[in-house]
């Protein structure tokens, strides 16, 4: 190979920090191949600094962009312009995205703009429902429009992108990122540290690890969330764990209609060890987040989904996830039917790993080299 491949990687928000570690880890194992380095957006403050802590990240560059409640208008703009500018001074050979926030969708359109390649972690994911989830489902349908190299996490990922008359040769079949991250932190000894959550009986309660943020929940069917978490906490030797994701639009109704129950732990976002060691020890999870969709059937536990569509449909098909929508009264009739029947939950806990087998980074790197180096010889 004449010359090294300079790949930068840009990281906004937490599942990003996650799933794009190994990644990044990945590529240094390759330094006479390839000059790494890393932007982080900033989309998310608190909430990436213990991750990339944790994985030992240390961004070249921070485009600081994150404003309390902000819009997708501050988050574009922001940081459009300012990962224009790293892209002019550095110019590096290839981007690489993941998934589908704002951050990753703007980074690989400014990509575009400079004829700098994109590549796309966790491509092919649909609900081809365009508000659901929002903006999510749109931003990786354009990133995948944008992106010269796409990593699929499964089969139908792939298959989606296929029929989007993406040039088959661009893309790899790779698993998914987070599989290898969640095997990283799984492989080592950790207890829980938190005062509240070490008094938590695991073996006499059911205990139900919660989480909700997306924004097409907000107002309304958040509210019914609420209601339905705290109907739920009615119910008997069930304690509640939700560590509380800092979006103000999560924080308030929570808050007002959460708080102060004896069996309802409202936390923190959790650091990710203590995560995903709740997810080893909790009876059953109740989310409406991508990535712990891939995550729970790592663990034989089910998750029931609160939202209508996922693009995760793999979990649903095993039959280890559920949708349940975001009606109280149809969340608190699914959790009680988990809670109360064991041929239910049984059938729920199969071990089945749709998402990866925690080498999809290497795959994805692999696939770099080799594109580069054809193109170059
Ligand atoms: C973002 C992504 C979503 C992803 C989620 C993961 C977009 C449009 N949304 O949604 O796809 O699933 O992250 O969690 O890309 N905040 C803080 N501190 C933090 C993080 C957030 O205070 O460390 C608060 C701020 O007030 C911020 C707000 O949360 O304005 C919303 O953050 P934003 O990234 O816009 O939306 P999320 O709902 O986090
Ligand atoms: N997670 C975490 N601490 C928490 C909640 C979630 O470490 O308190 C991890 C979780 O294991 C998963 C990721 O954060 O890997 C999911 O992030 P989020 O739900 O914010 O985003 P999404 O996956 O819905 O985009």
């Amino acid at each position: 190979m004449k010359k090294k491949i300079k790949v930068f990687t840009i990281l906004g928000t937490r599942p990003e920090v996650i799933k794009l570690a190994p990644v990044i880890h990945e590529l240094s194992k390759h330094k006479k191949k390839i000059t790494s380095r890393v932007v982080l957006t900033g989309q998310h403050r608190k909430m990436v600094d213990q991750f990339l802590k944790l994985f030992r990240i240390k961004p070249d560059y921070d485009l600081d962009i994150m404003a309390r409640n902000q819009t997708l208008f501050d988050v574009s703009s922001r940081c459009l312009i300012r990962f224009s500018k790293v892209l002019v001074k550095e110019k590096p050979d290839l981007i690489l995205v993941e998934g589908d926030t704002t951050s990753a969708f703007i980074a690989s359109l400014a990509a575009f703009y400079l004829k700098i390649p994109t590549g796309h972690i966790e491509a092919g994911l649909r609900t081809f429902d365009k508000y659901r989830p929002f903006p999510e489902e749109i931003n990786r349908q354009l990133i995948s429009v944008v992106a010269d190299l796409h990593f699929a996490p499964t089969k139908r990922a792939e298959n989606n992108l296929l029929r989007e008359h993406i040039n088959p040769k661009k893309i790899y079949l790779t698993g998914n990122t987070v599989i290898d991250s969640l095997y990283s932190i799984a492989g080592k000894k950790y207890a829980l540290k938190d005062d509240v959550l070490k008094k938590i009986d695991f073996d006499k309660k059911k205990v139900i690890l919660v989480t909700a943020h997306r924004r097409e929940s907000f107002g309304g069917p958040f509210k019914e969330i609420c209601k339905a978490i705290r109907a739920i906490s009615e119910l008997k030797d069930v304690e509640i764990i939700y560590p509380v994701h800092l979006n103000p639009n999560v924080q308030k109704p929570v808050n007002n209609i959460l708080r102060g129950r004896k069996n309802i732990h409202l936390l923190k976002p959790l650091d990710y060890e203590t995560f995903v060691l709740l997810l080893r020890k909790c009876y059953f999870v109740l989310s409406d987040s991508g990535g712990v969709q891939e995550e729970a059937p790592a663990f034989n536990k089910p998750i029931l989904v609160m939202r209508e569509v996922t693009e995760r449909q793999e979990g649903v098909e095993a039959g280890v996830a559920r949708l349940i929508g975001m009606d109280s009264s149809r969340i608190v009739k699914e959790v009680r039917k988990l809670l109360n029947s064991r041929d239910a939950y049984a059938k729920m806990s199969k071990s089945v790993n749709p998402y990866g087998d925690g080498k999809a980074s290497k795959r994805i790197v692999k696939a770099i080299i080799d594109n580069f180096q054809n193109s170059r010889d």
